[in-house]
């Protein structure tokens, strides 16, 4: 996995490859903090303690799938940065499907599902960087990125949720190729993004693939349940449910979980 030569302006140019590492989105981290470029990324062939959302692990075993992070110094409000993870799961949606021929949607906000199973995991750090004990003059953002590739058999803690595209597709599916389109689609995304510094351009196309839309959801927020039928995004990546009483609101990421009514979507 080590020949990566993405046909980027940035993104992937400084490249880190490790045959194994505690987490890609850690090594990351630190690589910010000593000063990495924007898009620096790194690669890792097996993790010994990834990480999923909501402190979760990620199981990350050799020679099989993707584990990849990348660093960014956006210009914009730490606020906006939480829709970079729907910017980084459109690419990855799109480009699993060129590379794999399977049609791959999205279960809000950023998991890339492929017969209704998840293959992809995508998790979003930010790290405000000091300049001295009291202040702030920057943040930046690392977009963690586990693709379950080749793999022949999974876990038996995530069998009935997950898959790889190989059990899908039957064939393998070259990992190199995988991270350089991937590199390649999230430039251009981004770069459409950072002309709004929101959805506004992307938004179409999520709402093309979220394989919530239409679907009932159930919402679990803090201060209870309800509910709806999920019927797209807002230009922020909010989820928009209408409720039972016909109202919509748009649920953001952080604040809740969505669950299909009917099984994992
Ligand atoms: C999820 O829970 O769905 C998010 C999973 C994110 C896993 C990736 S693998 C590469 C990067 N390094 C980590 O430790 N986590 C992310």
């Amino acid at each position: 996995m080590v020949q990566i030569n993405p046909n980027t302006e940035w993104a992937g140019l400084e490249l880190h490859y490790r045959e194994e590492t505690s987490s890609t989105n850690d090594d990351c981290k630190q690589l910010m903090r000593q000063g990495a470029p924007h898009g620096v990324l790194v690669v890792a062939d097996s993790q010994t303690a990834g990480k999923g959302r909501r402190g979760r692990n990620w199981i990350s075993p050799p020679g099989v799938a993707v584990f990849m992070s990348i660093g960014l110094r956006p210009g914009f409000a730490p606020e906006s940065a939480a829709m970079l993870t729907l910017v980084m799961a459109l690419a990855v949606a799109e480009v699993v499907e060129e590379v794999s021929g399977l049609e791959a949607r999205i279960k809000w906000p950023n998991d890339i599902v492929i017969n209704k199973k998840k293959v992809c995991g995508i998790l979003t750090e930010l790290q405000l960087e000091t300049v001295n004990l009291t202040q702030y003059s920057a943040y930046s953002v690392v977009i963690g990125v586990g693709i379950n590739v080749n793999q022949t058999f999974l876990d038996e803690e995530i069998d009935a949720t997950a898959t790889s595209l190989l059990l899908e597709k039957k064939e393998t599916v070259s990992r190199v190729l995988l991270v350089e389109k991937i590199l390649e689609c999230f430039e251009k995304y981004y770069e459409q993004f950072m002309q709004t510094v929101d959805l506004s351009q992307l938004k179409e196309e999520y709402e093309k693939r979220l394989v919530n839309r239409n679907a009932p959801v159930r919402v679990l927020e803090p201060k209870g349940e309800y509910s709806g039928t999920a019927v797209g995004i807002n230009n922020r990546g909010e989820l928009l449910v209408q409720r039972e009483d016909g109202m919509i609101q748009a649920v953001y990421a952080g604040e809740v979980s969505v669950r299909g009514i009917y099984g994992y979507v």
